[in-house]
């Protein structure tokens, strides 16, 4: 049984498409999807086969293309007019699409859907597929940093593990991707207003992020790149999530790759109707394809009836990544032990390791005005507990920092 995926956008040919392939044996349509993002977040489950597709379809791009051969659909496209006309040929080449359907000759479809079954290992494995991935010793994971509202120190807390990493000689990649507006520039002191994220995602939409994916990037020292992120919290929209894919795919091959996410994983409703992105999409995207967690909240009690909250919402969303808690701004003031609200993390979810930052407004306000990173201004108690939860994210880079304790000195913005 080839289970077939159609995305017509509202073409004429879509009807007549659905009778053919309802009527062909073998065949069963799963879905008529709205538009790309309705198709690419339903061929995510895995069950599709093929996706059938208006070449025109407004959206469909060359990661568009690339997300589904991740997931193993294979694409037909369905054109308008000749199929041999060098500007339909063009446009599917640089889709990297290799069979195609004129609509006058849709009776050949349910053929052309069985037939790209049966050869297509030899076709998405042609020109159009990208180089086989590097191995698992050599792209970097990605380490998502997410939390919920009420600042508890999501972006501190990416910030100092990128830079933590990057001190014991680790390639690191920041990736600012809070749709909520990004704090990572600000943080680390670049001032120039070009959003590495903003780029990037126009760079995966033309298919050209893989040569050009260091122009995306701020250097900050020798080990450590930064994608900026949303310079308004409104252009959110731009960002597609099988973009914000490619660009964490992308950035694996420069090393480990720190994520900071937006607070939130509710689904948005306007995003079921098919015109636009949903906006919390970038932090499901980023926790989805994390192979590490942390969960970052606030030790005083809204900021942890809010994690115990998280906790719960993300599994939900996570496909079983080790999630670490850190429980930020600890103080005495406060009056519970560590070990009290461990039971309480400990009550809400199996987490694999729960870290405690102290509260210190001297040191974090001592980086923010420097725009350096919280490991580079001090080595007191609040980076020394970051160092612990690199200790834990990042096992094999501990015999190599206990030996590089000199501090980097570097400028505000680098470049
Ligand atoms: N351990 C700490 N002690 C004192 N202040 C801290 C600590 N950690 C973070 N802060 C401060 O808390 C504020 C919020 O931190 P941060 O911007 O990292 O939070 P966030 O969760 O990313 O927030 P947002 O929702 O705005 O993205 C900042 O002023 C930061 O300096
Ligand atoms: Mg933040």
């Amino acid at each position: 049984m080839i289970c077939v995926l159609m995305m017509a956008s509202g073409a004429a040919w879509e009807s007549d498409a659905f009778a053919t392939l309802t009527r062909a044996g073998g065949i069963v349509v799963l879905k008529r999807c709205v538009d790309v993002d309705d198709l690419l977040a339903t061929a995510t489950s895995g069950q599709t086969d093929v996706a059938v597709v208006g070449l025109d379809a407004p959206g469909l791009d060359p990661a568009a293309l690339a997300h589904l051969r991740r997931h193993a659909v294979r694409p037909v496209a369905v054109c308008a007019g000749d199929a041999a006309d060098p500007r339909v040929v063009g446009r599917a080449q640089r889709l990297g699409i290799s069979t195609l359907v004129p609509d006058a000759d849709l009776a050949s479809l349910a053929e052309v859907v069985s037939t790209v079954e049966a050869v297509a290992d030899t076709r998405v494995r042609g020109d159009a597929e990208p180089a086989p991935p590097a191995t698992a010793e050599t792209r970097g994971r990605v380490l998502a940093v997410w939390g919920p509202g009420g600042a508890p120190g999501r972006t501190t807390v990416a910030v100092s593990v990128a830079a933590e990493l990057a001190r014991r000689n680790t390639d690191c990649v920041l990736v600012d991707a809070d749709p909520y507006g990004g704090g990572i520039a600000q943080q680390l002191g670049i001032l120039d207003e070009v959003s590495g994220l903003l780029s990037a995602v126009r760079l995966a939409g033309a298919g050209q992020l893989g040569e050009r994916f260091a122009s995306t990037t701020r250097a900050i020292g020798e080990r450590l790149s930064v994608v900026t992120g949303l310079p308004r919290a409104d252009r959110w929209i731009e960002v597609r999530s099988s973009h914000l894919e490619t660009l964490l795919d992308e950035a694996r091959e420069a090393g480990e790759v720190v994520v900071d996410t937006g607070f939130s994983v509710e689904g948005d409703p306007t995003g079921d109707f098919g015109t636009r992105p949903s906006r919390n999409a970038m932090t499901v995207t980023s926790l989805t394809l994390a192979d590490e967690i942390v969960v970052v909240g606030a030790a005083d009690p809204v900021g942890l009836s809010r994690l115990a909250r998280s906790l719960v919402d993300l599994r939900d969303v996570t496909g079983g990544a080790p999630v670490r808690v850190v429980v930020n701004k600890m103080r005495a003031s406060l009056g519970w032990s560590e070990r009290e609200i461990a039971g309480m993390v400990e009550g809400f979810s199996r987490v694999s390791s729960l870290h405690f930052l102290p509260w210190d407004q001297a040191v974090t306000d001592r980086a923010l005005v420097a725009g350096r990173a919280l490991p580079e201004v001090s080595d007191g108690p609040l980076p020394r507990a970051l160092s612990g939860l690199v200790d834990a994210l990042a096992p094999a880079s501990v015999v190599g920092s206990a030996t590089r304790r000199t501090r980097l000195r570097r400028r505000r913005s680098v470049r």
